[in-house]
């Protein structure tokens, strides 16, 4: 991509839009197309889930000004939240300078669980489960040699204990664990381009047998897990804390503001559940443009931050110098084979966009767009609130509905805004005034 830095884009008609993308991404006219139609066949849809009756369309938008490792990137958006893709765009123009943001990944390690149930020695069985890994990891391999050929596949095991819950405090007995210990064989899996549900579930389910066998007990589960804390992505932007200037503050006004809405979701949960949406926001749109299993990615994302037994931020906000620095880490299973992706037209052209070839290319992306609309909400809470910039969007959306063209949208939104009046009828008069003035 020759540039991301795309100014006035949101300035431009829609068409203006789709041509400027299809000329950086070199789409063809079909491609183009493809993002506006925004559907699959409805044949293929029936094909994908039961009981179809037909398909959903949701805004699919281009955030803009996008620097991750060096190199310049568009980023395909869909949510039906307004603010999203702008904030995403101006705090990823803030984050710009010096490479823009830096990202750096996990090899794409998924993990399968295999559940372990009424195992007469439980160190026994575990030793047994060790003594014979290089075999037990050679029969998983048997079972995918395509992803060994590409170079993944079943790389190590690790074994659990899992001993019963103490009962609460409550002593609700209607509530207390039920059974006894149980063992859990984990099964490390390198799945390369795929998300790596299939290729884990199916290693998981081919050697129940054997784990059964070898540790004299029962298996019953064997699914992968979606706390993937061995796929972890790691993103970090800096913003020159002068250039956060704005809404009557100054940069380290609200740098400052920043530092102390980080910290307080970093101490409290119910802020950090707050938090982490708003990061989420970013990390969502992009799995959702690109056909990825987003609740694995969800639940994945919590689970991580509930990792040492208190929920907390994914990211955190600190003054370095006369820089506000950001660095979000967190489980980001994605893939590029397999799944919707290289079946659906607008998914495929949203791709193209984006510059992705690999799963390593999208999961930099999503942690880019979330770290990007982690900053962007929390600017606009430190400085002038959240509300102001949804109401500005708002009236744009009502000025551009009423026809207003590009030159009269500004001073539109201005009226809107000054006379604190949002609604059609609104953006229509107002429209009208200007044009007989
Ligand atoms: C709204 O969708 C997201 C925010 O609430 C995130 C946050 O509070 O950090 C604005």
């Amino acid at each position: 991509m020759e540039t991301s830095r795309l100014k006035g884009f949101h300035k431009l008609s829609r068409e203006e839009r789709l041509d400027r993308v299809a000329l950086l991404a070199d789409l063809g006219r079909d491609e183009a197309q493809s993002l506006v139609l925004g559907g699959m066949d409805l044949d293929l849809a029936d094909q994908m889930i039961e009981n179809v009756v037909g398909r959903l369309g949701l805004p699919l938008g281009v955030g803009v000004n996008l620097t991750v490792n060096g190199r310049d990137r568009l980023v395909v958006m869909v949510i039906e939240e307004p603010s999203v893709v702008a904030g995403m765009s101006h705090a990823a123009k803030l984050m710009r300078g010096e490479g823009g943001i830096r990202v750096d990944l996990d090899p794409p390690i998924m993990i399968a669980q295999i559940q372990v149930l009424d195992v007469p020695d439980a160190e026994k069985a575990a030793a047994a489960v060790q003594a014979a890994k290089a075999e037990l990891l050679a029969h998983a391999n048997g079972l995918d040699p395509l992803l060994v050929r590409v170079g993944g596949g079943a790389l190590d095991m690790e074994v659990r204990h899992l001993v019963p819950l103490e009962t609460g405090a409550d002593g609700d007995d209607a509530l207390a664990d039920p059974l006894g210990p149980m063992l859990v064989v984990h099964l490390l899996v390198d799945v390369r381009d795929a998300m790596g549900a299939n290729a884990v579930n199916t290693m998981a389910e081919g050697l129940a047998p054997s784990i059964e066998k070898l540790t004299g007990g029962r298996v019953r589960l064997r699914i992968l897990s979606n706390l993937a804390d061995r796929r972890l992505v790691r993103a970090s932007g800096s913003v020159p804390v002068d250039d956060l200037e704005g809404h009557g503050m100054t940069g380290r006004d609200v740098a400052e503001g920043i530092v102390e809405a980080s910290v307080f979701a970093e101490r409290d949960p119910y802020r950090a559940a707050t938090h982490n949406k708003g990061i989420m926001n970013g990390v969502d749109a992009v799995l959702l443009a690109t056909g990825q299993d987003f609740r694995a990615v969800e639940a994945g994302a919590h689970a991580y931050a509930a990792r040492s037994g208190r929920y907390r931020a994914l990211s955190r906000w600190r003054i370095e110098g006369d820089r506000l620095v950001g660095r979000l880490e967190m489980p980001m299973a994605v893939g590029t084979v397999g799944g919707v992706v290289k079946v659906h037209p607008t998914v495929r052209a949203a791709l193209r966009v984006m510059e992705v070839l690999k799963a390593a290319d999208l999961a930099e992306l999503a942690a880019s767009a979330g770290l990007a609309q982690n900053l962007a909400a929390l600017r606009a809470l430190a400085a002038e609130g959240i509300q102001s910039g949804h109401m500005r969007l708002h009236a744009r959306n009502l000025a551009v509905a009423a026809g207003a063209s590009a030159e009269e949208v500004d001073l539109v939104i201005q009226e809107m805004v000054n006379s604190a009046s949002m609604t059609a009828a609104g953006a229509a008069s107002i429209l009208e005034r200007l044009r007989a003035k």
